[in-house]
C-alpha cells in the first residue's frame, strides 16, 4: 500500500465527507426549493434522485478514488491514460472556480454572523437596502473573503488527519447541536406549525420536468458530486473500509440536514407571514434578518448570530473539501508540499473570486452581464458554468469511464474489499444498473437541458 495519509477512523472520514456535503446548499437552497416546488411531493422526488443516482455516482466517485489513491487527474489517469485524464482535470478546474464564488458568499455569512451577533446589523429598518450597501462595501466584503479563504487554507494546511478530519470532527456536532437548538426555538415562534404543514404538504400538481430536473441538479451539487472532491476523499481511505456503507451514511446524513434545515427556514418564514417563494441571497440575507429583528433585541441576535454561524460553519466544512481536491492534484502530480499548495491555491482562488465579490453593486457592469436573454450577475455567470453544467458532466463521464473504460470487474472487486459478498450481493445489482443505464442518461438529459436553458435560452422541458 501506498505511504499516502490515510484518515484514522471510519467516522472521521465519515464526517469529513458529510461536512463536504453538508454546506450552503442544504441551508440556504433546499427548503425553499422544496417549498416551492410542490413540498412534500418534490421531497419525494428529490429522494428518487438520490436514491437512484446519487448515491451509486457517490460510491463510484469513493472507489475510484481508494482504487487509484490519487486526486481525480491522477485517478483517470492511471487506469484510463491520457485519454481520460482530462475528465478528472475539469474536476479539478472546477473545484477550484466552484470555491472561487462559495468562498464569497461564505464570506457574506460570515461577515453577517459577526455584524449581528457583535454590531447592530439588527436595528438597521430596511435589510434590503442593508444588504445592498452591505455588498456594495468592497474592503468589508473582501476582509470577510480573504478571513473566510485564510479560515479553509488553515485547516487545508494542516493535512487529512489534522486538518481535514479533525475539523470535521469537532464542527459537525456542533453544526448539528445550532441546526436542532435553531429548530426547537423556530418552532415556538407564531404560525411556526403553518410553516412546516407548507413545507410539508403533497402538491404533485407542481411537479413537472423542469421541476424534475431542478431536483436532481440539485441532490448532485448538495452530495458534492461530480468534481472529484469524493474521489480526493476516497484517497485517503484505506482497503478496510466499506465504501457502500460509508456511502449510505454521508448521503443519509446530508439528506437529513437539507431535511431539517426546512423544519427551521419555513416555521421563521411564516412568522412575519412572508412569502415562502423568496429565494436567492434574498431569502438568507434580506428576509431572515428582518425576521430576526422582528423576534426581539436580545432573543433575535442569538437566533440571528446563531443562524449565521450555522451558515458559516456549514460553508467551511464544504469550502475544506473544495480546496483539498487542486491541492491533492498539486502534491500528487506536481510534487508541491502541502504548504506551498495550500498557500498559492488559497490565493489564486481568492483572487478569481474578486470579480465575483464585486457582481453585487461594487461594479454595476459585473452584475449585469447579458447572456441567454437576461443579465446575470458574474457569480451566476460562474456557477452555470463551473456547478449547473459541469457538474452534471461530470458525473455523467464518471459513469460512462467505470462502465465502458474501467469496466464493472475492476470496480467490483475495489468495493469487495471492506465489503466481502458485494458482486453477489443485490446491491451490485442495483449500482450496475444506475451506472450503466439511469446516471448516464438522466445526467447526460441534466447537462444537455442546462446548457440550453442557461446559455441559449432554450427550454427543454
Ligand atoms: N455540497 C455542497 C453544498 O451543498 C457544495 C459542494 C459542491 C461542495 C461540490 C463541494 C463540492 O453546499
Amino acid at each position: 500500500m501506498s505511504n499516502r495519509t490515510h484518515f484514522s477512523s471510519r467516522i472521521g472520514f465519515i464526517a469529513a465527507a458529510a461536512g463536504s456535503a453538508v454546506g450552503l446548499g442544504n441551508i440556504w437552497k433546499f427548503p425553499y426549493e422544496t417549498a416551492q416546488n410542490g413540498g412534500g411531493a418534490f421531497f419525494f422526488v428529490y429522494l428518487l434522485c438520490i436514491l437512484l443516482v446519487g448515491l451509486p455516482v457517490m460510491i463510484a466517485e469513493l472507489t475510484l478514488g481508494r482504487h487509484a489513491q490519487a486526486n481525480p487527474w491522477g485517478a483517470y489517469h492511471k487506469i484510463g491514460g491520457s485519454s481520460w485524464a482530462w475528465v478528472g482535470g475539469l474536476g479539478v478546474i472546477c473545484g477550484i472556480m466552484i470555491l472561487s464564488f462559495y468562498n464569497v458568499v461564505a464570506g457574506w455569512s460570515f461577515g453577517y454572523f459577526l455584524q449581528i451577533g457583535f454590531g447592530d446589523l439588527l436595528a438597521a429598518g430596511d435589510h434590503k437596502a442593508y444588504f445592498g450597501e452591505f455588498t456594495k462595501n468592497i474592503l468589508p466584503i473582501m476582509l470577510y473573503a480573504l478571513l473566510f479563504m485564510g479560515l479553509t487554507t488553515y485547516v487545508v494546511g494542516r493535512g487529512v488527519k489534522k486538518g481535514l478530519e479533525r475539523a470535521a470532527t469537532t464542527l459537525m456536532p456542533v453544526l448539528l447541536v445550532l441546526l436542532l437548538g435553531l429548530i426547537a426555538y423556530a418552532l415556538t415562534l407564531e404560525n411556526a406549525w403553518d410553516g412546516v404543514a407548507y413545507y410539508l404538504s403533497f402538491h404533485p400538481e407542481k411537479l413537472n420536468l423542469s421541476v424534475i430536473n431542478s431536483a436532481m441538479g440539485h441532490a448532485f451539487f448538495s452530495l458534492s458530486l461530480g468534481m472529484g472532491g469524493l474521489i480526493t476523499y476516497g484517497s485517503y481511505l484505506n482497503k478496510k473500509e466499506n465504501l457502500v456503507r460509508s456511502a449510505t451514511v454521508v448521503t443519509l446524513a446530508d439528506t437529513g440536514v437539507a431535511f431539517l434545515a426546512g423544519l427551521l427556514m419555513l416555521p421563521l418564514v411564516f412568522t412575519l407571514g412572508q412569502d415562502p417563494g423568496m429565494s436567492g441571497p434574498g431569502l438568507a440575507f434580506v428576509t431572515l434578518p428582518s425576521i430576526f429583528a422582528s423576534i426581539g433585541p436580545v432573543a433575535g441576535k442569538i437566533v440571528g448570530a446563531g443562524f449565521f454561524l450555522l451558515l458559516t460553519l456549514a460553508a467551511l466544512t464544504s469550502t475544506i473539501s473544495l480546496l483539498e481536491t487542486p491541492v491533492a492534484y498539486l502534491i500528487d502530480e506536481k510534487k508541491w508540499s502541502r504548504n506551498r499548495a495550500v498557500v498559492s491555491m488559497g490565493l489564486l482562488i481568492f483572487g478569481l473570486g474578486i470579480p465575483t465579490l464585486l457582481s453585487y453593486g461594487a461594479v454595476p457592469s459585473l452584475g449585469n452581464i447579458s447572456y441567454a436573454g437576461g443579465t446575470h450577475t458574474f457569480l451566476d455567470l460562474v456557477a452555470d458554468i463551473f456547478s449547473e453544467a459541469a457538474l452534471p458532466f461530470g458525473g455523467l463521464m464518471l459513469s460512462l469511464f467505470v462502465v465502458y473504460r474501467w469496466k464493472m470487474a475492476g470496480f467490483e472487486s475495489e468495493i469487495q474489499e471492506g465489503f466481502a459478498g458485494y458482486k453477489d450481493h443485490w446491491i451490485s445489482i442495483y449500482v450496475n444498473l444506475s451506472l450503466r443505464y439511469l446516471a448516464p442518461i438522466f445526467l447526460g438529459l441534466i447537462f444537455l437541458s442546462n446548457i440550453l436553458e442557461k446559455f441559449f435560452n432554450i427550454h427543454l422541458f
